[in-house]
């Protein structure tokens, strides 16, 4: 079916020249002036892209974008020479694309064309985002989705890992064939090995009969080993043979199964943190990373917030019949300020359980839980919504602020859990005339004390010993000596004892190493 273009006559020379380019390119057009009824416009001509050729900072020019701002039309804006920060009027404006005039006839047709696919192949996908990381990733989807190669697949819990695993599988040539997703965090080694690879009958006390393996029934088509590196070492160690020879054998078995499956990989943790803390082999890591994809958090592209919104209330008001008008901007302005730890997954389920609950056919503030309005308003950084006059911060500030949030939120974590399990990591407070050493040791196990003699934590096999003077840093550090001594310096168990990620502990490791000094009990 040909393309459908809406052109605005703000600059009649360049909406004469362009349309008949367009013709003369096989799409179908039609013009629209401000002086017209531009929503029956948009009603009538349903276009897959809208062409402003002038006029941008008019009203119209924002009325227009309003009629189609859910994000299922592509938008290009024709920008006047003069102007000069082009992206940042792209951006203030929502407009999916800017050039600037004059615009080459021939160029803008090939744009218009790459933005309309791309848009439809995020209604195929269920991709949504104008943000140019966004972009990138769909363009590498088209890319990746082709061949057989392994992707690697990062980002953060709710980024739409999954979501991209499956629009890869969706667009390649094994699209009929089986898709099989298969979390590897999720199940204790013996059964994952299981699962992934089937066993025989008698193989276990529990194997009563023969099993197939996820890689047997993904034969052909793809298989997404979600969380990879959470995965045991021995179970790595098959993975390995998979991806190199492409072939295993099933638990208990002796005759060697081959397949033919596509292996994508997915991981909140970027694998090659996993791999300097020594939970993923080298030789896995460099098979896995062949080609790889890196999912932002919702935080580092909050200019999609909105059009998310728009586009989940839209879906969730139709799902619930629940006949809905939209937001309030100032509501709006919440969401997009808000941190996002769990990402779009959040944003949607927030989104949903506002659209059941709204007491009225818009979602206003109020209607906002308490929880994320706080949020919100901690975060002190302005970042624009369209139509609502708000700076637009660095994104280096941005980043600087998340991470002193991150710091604060892990060091209220780790208070917590002190209080939580006086059990696991006892906190004892001494007098400022502290007993000897012996005394301390008789109590607590190893005693570490500073060259100078001066207040610093005083670790144990199983005790932290608080003097005064000790900053919360020194007791942190103590508690994360103690914790390592205990899990024999795995870094994994003792991350997991901590209630802390496994990311955060080796970070702080890395710090004290580059403050000096290691921690002792680390193997
Ligand atoms: N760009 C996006 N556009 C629309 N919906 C999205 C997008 N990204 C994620 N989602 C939605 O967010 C939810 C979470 O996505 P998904 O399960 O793919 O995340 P994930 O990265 O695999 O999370 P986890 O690490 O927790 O498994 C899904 O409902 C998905 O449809
Ligand atoms: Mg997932």
């Amino acid at each position: 079916m040909a393309h459908r273009i809406l052109i605005t006559m703000d600059d009649l020379e360049a909406a004469v020249r362009l349309n008949a380019a367009f013709e003369a390119a096989g799409f179908e057009t039609s013009m629209v002036s401000a002086q017209d009824d531009q929503k029956a416009a948009v009603l009538r001509d349903d276009p897959d892209l809208v062409l402003l050729t002038g006029g941008l900072h008019e009203p119209a020019a924002a009325r227009l974008l309003g009629l189609v701002r859910d994000g299922r039309v592509a938008t290009l804006g024709l920008l006047e020479p003069t102007e000069t920060d082009v992206a940042a009027v792209a951006h203030r404006m929502g407009l999916t694309a800017v050039l600037p005039k004059p615009a080459d006839a021939a160029e803008t047709v090939a744009l218009c064309r790459r933005l309309i696919e791309r848009k439809q192949l995020q209604e195929r996908t269920g991709i949504l985002g104008d943000h140019p990381s966004i972009q990138e990733v769909l363009i590498k989807i088209e890319q990746m989705a082709p061949v057989s190669s392994t992707v690697l697949i990062e980002g953060e819990s709710g980024t739409g890992k999954e979501l991209v695993a499956r629009a890869i599988h969706d667009l390649s040539p094994r699209r009929a064939r089986p898709f099989i997703a298969i979390n590897c965090a999720a199940l204790p080694e013996t059964l994952l090995e299981s699962e992934l690879f089937g066993h025989e009958k008698g193989s276990f006390t529990d194997a009563v009969e023969r099993r197939l393996g996820r890689f047997e029934i993904a034969d052909t088509g793809t298989i997404l080993l979600d969380e990879v590196g959470e995965m045991p070492p021995s179970t790595q160690v098959k993975l390995l043979r998979v991806l190199e020879e492409r072939e295993f054998f099933r638990v208990g078995g002796a005759t060697p199964i081959k397949v033919d499956v596509r292996v994508l990989a997915a991981t909140n943790r970027p694998l090659r943190e996993a791999m300097a803390t020594g939970d993923i082999r080298s030789d896995l890591y460099y098979r896995l990373n062949v080609l790889s994809i890196y999912l932002p958090p919702l935080r580092e592209r909050r200019s999609d917030i909105p059009l998310l919104v728009r586009r989940f209330i839209h879906e969730f008001s139709k799902l619930h019949d629940r006949p809905f008008r939209g937001i309030e901007p100032a509501a709006l302005q919440m969401l997009v300020d808000a941190p996002w730890p769990g990402n779009v997954r959040q944003l949607r389920n927030l989104v949903e359980s506002m659209v059941v609950l709204a007491p009225t056919s818009e979602i206003r503030p109020e209607d906002i839980p308490r929880e994320t309005r706080e949020q919100g308003r901690e975060r002190l950084l302005p970042v624009k919504v369209p139509g609502m006059a708000r700076e637009v911060a660095g994104q280096e500030l941005t980043y600087i602020v998340q991470s002193l949030l991150d710091l604060r939120l892990q060091v209220e974590d780790l208070r917590r859990r002190l209080e939580e399990h006086p059990q696991r990591v006892e906190v004892i407070e001494v007098p400022h005339e502290a007993p000897d050493a012996e005394v301390l040791v008789s109590r607590a196990g190893l005693v570490s004390r500073g060259a100078e003699g001066s207040a610093r934590a005083v670790t144990g096999r199983d005790a932290v010993v608080y003097e005064s003077g000790m900053s919360m840093a020194d007791v942190e550090r103590a508690t994360i000596e103690v914790a390592l001594a205990q899990a024999g310096g795995n870094r994994r168990k003792a991350a997991e004892a901590l209630g802390i990620g496994e990311r955060t502990l080796y970070r702080k490791l890395k710090e004290y190493e580059a403050g000096g000094g290691s921690i002792s009990s680390l193997t």
